[in-house]
């Protein structure tokens, strides 16, 4: 099976421990675990005295019930049975799609977005199609190209709300056209749900929250700030649940009981992780569009309070080349737009922590004054 490689992970593979001021992630700053620890008021005394009683045999093999319980709770009208625990989202996007995409099936994925959802389907054999988002709508698709591309053997829509790296989120009434598209051919529809917007939750509508041949999946590593315990899911009806049941047995059996237990004590507590980072990304959107106002050479469609977004850089020069000369010179890491083969713009992460943005964002102008 041959696959591409991927343009993003391959960029972080090589420089990401090297950076001072990384501003390249999509994560809202991760947490420690003293931090994670604080949130139940309690040390996590409950957490260890329960882990502390724990076997580490393989442990609930689907994910816990109580972490099924909490995951459901996200959704409307999610059965907990219907949620499968998966290493990270990535688990969960390689699950579904192992699952569904055969040969010669008609795929059509949100292009750029997360790479997994056209890739993927493509190494399965799989034709696929992009459905470009354009900057000039605010980075959003256009329904009409999707009723040009959508053709009665459709098997399924791949999306990323919102996305990463526009940071644009899909409304419900978008959403609601690429549903009613979908139910003509009887295609699924995958979102990537891995962001939410901070400033208001309620802006966001889970697909499996629209359409019954929906499949959610999302996972601790971006709006929760976990990302180092891998624990993702997938949300389903449940004949999904048990078509993913028979694919998950052979590319997993667990995620770990530790894990687990983290997911569900994150999960517990999630009022207060969202409120921690509802104030980080509002803090350091409002540092962000400030130092946009006054950098010459950059602009943006400011994302919807999610935590990645997609500035256009005014560089004459390759743009890998000028964020590999930035990061050494500088101690900055960006993600250059080439990965996303749009080589105009970069990848910024402003919900690093505040020191590391401001002093990234310093240094990135003064580096960009090379060519006033
Ligand atoms: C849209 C999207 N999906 C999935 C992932 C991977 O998430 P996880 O760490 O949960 O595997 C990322 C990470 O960048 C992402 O941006």
């Amino acid at each position: 099976m041959k696959i591409a490689g991927f343009g993003v992970e391959e960029w972080l593979n090589v420089w990401e421990k090297k950076a001072t001021y990384d501003i390249a992630q999509s994560t809202i700053s991760s947490m420690t675990m003293q931090e994670v620890l604080d949130l139940d008021g309690e040390n996590g005394k409950s957490f260890y005295d329960l882990l502390n009683k724990q076997k580490m045999n393989y442990g609930w093999i689907e994910g816990s019930p109580e972490f099924k319980a909490e995951v459901a709770k996200l959704y409307k009208n999610i059965s907990p049975d219907n949620i499968l625990q998966t290493n990270g989202a990535t688990g969960a996007n390689h699950l579904a799609l192992y699952a569904l995409v055969e040969p010669g099936d008609h795929v059509i994925s949100e292009y750029p977005s997360y790479q997994q959802l056209y890739d993927i389907p493509k190494s399965l054999g799989a034709d696929v199609d992009y459905w470009h988002i354009h900057e000039e709508d605010g980075w959003y698709p256009d329904i009409e190209e999707l009723k040009q591309l959508i053709r009665p053997n459709t098997k399924l829509i791949c999306l990323n709300n919102a996305n990463n790296p526009t940071g644009t989120i899909l409304d419900r009434d978008f959403l609601q056209q690429v549903v009613d598209l979908a139910k003509t051919v009887g295609a699924y529809v995958l979102v990537d749900e891995v962001y939410l917007p901070l400033d208001d939750p309620s802006k966001f509508t889970s697909i499996v929250d629209l359409y019954d041949k929906g499949i959610a999946t999302n996972s601790l590593s971006k709006t929760y700030s976990v990302p180092g315990i891998r624990v993702g899911w997938t949300a389903t009806n449940s004949e999904l649940a048990d078509l993913f049941r028979k694919y998950r047995d052979y590319t997993m059996i667990c995620c770990g009981v530790f894990n687990d237990m983290l997911a569900t004590y994150v999960l517990r507590n999630r009022d207060k992780v969202l409120e921690r980072n509802r104030q980080l990304v509002l803090n350091n959107l409002k540092i962000y569009s400030d130092w946009i106002e006054s950098e010459p050479r950059a602009s943006v469609i400011m994302p919807q309070a999610v935590s990645t977004s997609f500035p256009k850089l005014d560089v004459p020069e390759d743009i890998e080349q000028f964020c590999i000369r930035l990061l050494k010179e500088e101690g900055v890491l960006l993600v250059p737009g080439n990965r996303f083969d749009m080589p105009g713009h970069v990848r910024l992460g402003y919900c690093a922590q505040e020191d590391a943005l401001r002093e990234g964002l310093k240094r990135l102008s003064k580096f960009l004054r090379q060519y006033d």
